[in-house]
């Protein structure tokens, strides 16, 4: 496991999703996508955080575990969440038995890991046969959505300052790497959300609390004040200030 990864989780545990509730909306959003769960059924979330998935999947009626390496993130999760069983683990390393879970989710993880695949080998191993792996992350721009601010053009110019081997994770084909393993029925569709932000520096706060830090503490000091500079402005030349964002749903069975 990336340490370094850990590490920032473990730093914005304590604000991570209270500025915006920009995981909560999505993790909402996959849970309305999951098959009921029949008597018994045990869901598995990895890399739970603060529990955007794990909360409403309990609240559905699965019987929930919810692991995350980051102990900050566990330690908040079994504080708010006490009736979830929470726990320390890495993704590529599950301590479960094979053919444990009906279910196994994972909101916005797999793209932030050294090695996605020996999660999915991992995540395969432990689902039941026929169990559904449902997992969230960036990926293209889906057709016909557009941005409300203009932050990603501004990401995508400012990646020139990060140094080699900035940002996290390791770039992969999800359903190549869900085929690669044994798993069927495939399907990729896309997520949106809408957040109403009261103001520009709420934006820019929002951005510090998640993994997006990553991004902010490898570039120097002139370039974050550039780019908070340059986002704020651009935020406030418009008439509100509203997170559109997306996101892809990968879904496979085991
Ligand atoms: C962007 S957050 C998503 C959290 C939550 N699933 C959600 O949707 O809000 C990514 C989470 O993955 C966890 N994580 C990072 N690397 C991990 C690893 N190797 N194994 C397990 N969890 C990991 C982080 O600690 C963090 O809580």
């Amino acid at each position: 496991m990336s340490s370094e990864v850990v590490e920032l989780f473990d730093r914005v545990a304590d604000r991570y999703d209270e500025v915006l509730p920009f995981f909560e909306a999505f993790g909402r959003l996959c849970v309305d996508r999951l098959p009921p769960p029949g008597p018994g059924d045990r869901l598995l979330d990895v890399g739970a955080g603060r529990g955007a998935i794990a909360v409403p999947a309990h609240a559905r009626g699965f019987a929930v575990t919810a692991t995350d390496a980051s102990a900050g993130m566990v330690g908040r999760l079994r504080q708010e969440h006490p009736e979830l069983d929470a726990r320390v683990m890495d993704a590529g390393r599950l301590d479960f038995d094979d053919d444990t879970f009906a279910v196994v989710t994972a909101g916005f993880v797999m793209h932030l890991l050294d090695d996605p695949r020996a999660a999915v080998r991992e995540v395969k191993r432990v689902l039941k046969p026929g169990g559904l792996f449902a997992f969230t992350g960036p990926g293209r721009v889906p057709d016909g959505f557009e941005f409300a601010d203009g932050s990603d053009a501004l990401f995508a110019e400012f990646a020139q300052y990060l140094p080699p081997r900035g940002g996290m994770g390791e770039p992969f084909e999800e359903l190549a790497a869900l085929a690669a393993e044994g798993f069927t029925d495939l399907d990729e569709t896309d997520l949106r959300i809408e957040l109403a932000v009261p103001d520009a520096e709420t934006f820019w706060q929002w951005l510090q609390t998640h993994g997006t830090r990553k991004f902010f503490d490898d570039l120097s000091a002139g370039h974050r004040a550039e780019f908070r500079a340059r986002l704020i402005a651009d935020l406030e030349s418009r008439e509100r200030v509203v997170l559109h964002r997306y996101a892809w749903l990968y879904r496979g069975r085991a």
